[in-house]
């Protein structure tokens, strides 16, 4: 069964809680969690103690998308936080694989990120010692930004790995997904969908997640 992941990027943040009953209430699978540092990448958003409080407000699977310098620095405190995924980016990893190994040993799922450059053979390595591999979609940084299509072919070599090491790995893309996009990455392999825009853009969240779900299933 293919997931919707809803990007709070792009929710209103002086309602937090009541943006993410909503799609909770909609159908979503994961919150998807952005944070950015202002070093890795050019914007600044949320950091452990929002996690924290977004934690109580619900059940659903926190999606932890790091785009930070340094991320074995901050692990601790996402995971205390309440992160069920931590994602770090491969770019910021000097030592990837002690990166994932502290992501586990702190009891989280872990997962790796590429970027739209990022070869996929740079993490073919590590697939079996991880949980989810994240696609950017979009040069990561900002939400609404338009899904750059070459990603795809990554997409699908990786999805010949993974069905040749036959390992139990979710495929996550991030950045310009709609229902056409998706539907295109829906093809290619992927599993989990992070949309932003095109759910807390839209008025009617329950409906903009129905036209997903139908072109990532149909
Ligand atoms: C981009 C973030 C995304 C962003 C996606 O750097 O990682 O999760 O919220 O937003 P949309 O779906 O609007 O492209
Ligand atoms: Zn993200």
């Amino acid at each position: 069964m293919k997931k919707i992941a809803p990007s709070i990027l792009s929710a209103d943040f002086s309602k937090l809680a009541d943006e993410i009953k909503e799609v909770e209430e909609a159908g979503a699978d994961y919150i998807h969690i952005d944070v950015m540092d202002g070093h890795f990448v050019p914007n600044i958003t949320i950091g452990p103690l929002v996690v924290n409080a977004i934690r109580p407000t619900t059940d659903l699977i926190l999606d932890v998308h790091l785009m930070i310098e340094n991320p074995d620095q901050y692990i601790p405190a996402f995971a205390l936080a309440g992160a069920d995924i931590i994602s770090v980016h491969a770019e910021a990893c000097t030592h990837l694989h002690r990166t994932i190994t502290s992501i586990k040993e702190h009891g989280k799922k872990a997962g790796v990120v590429i970027n739209p450059a990022t070869p996929v053979e740079m993490i073919k390595p590590i697939l079996p010692e991880i949980d989810l591999l994240l696609f950017m979609t979009v040069n990561p940084g900002f939400g609404g930004q338009s899904f750059i299509p070459a990603v795809l072919e990554k997409i699908k070599l990786a999805d010949k790995w993974r069905k040749e090491l036959k390992l139990d790995i979710e495929f996550e893309v991030d950045g310009g997904i709609n229902s056409d996009t998706a539907e295109q990455c829906a093809k290619a392999g992927v599993d989990v969908f992070v949309a932003g825009n095109a759910i807390f853009g839209q008025t009617n969240r329950k409906q903009a997640m129905d036209v997903i779900r139908e072109a990532i299933n149909g």
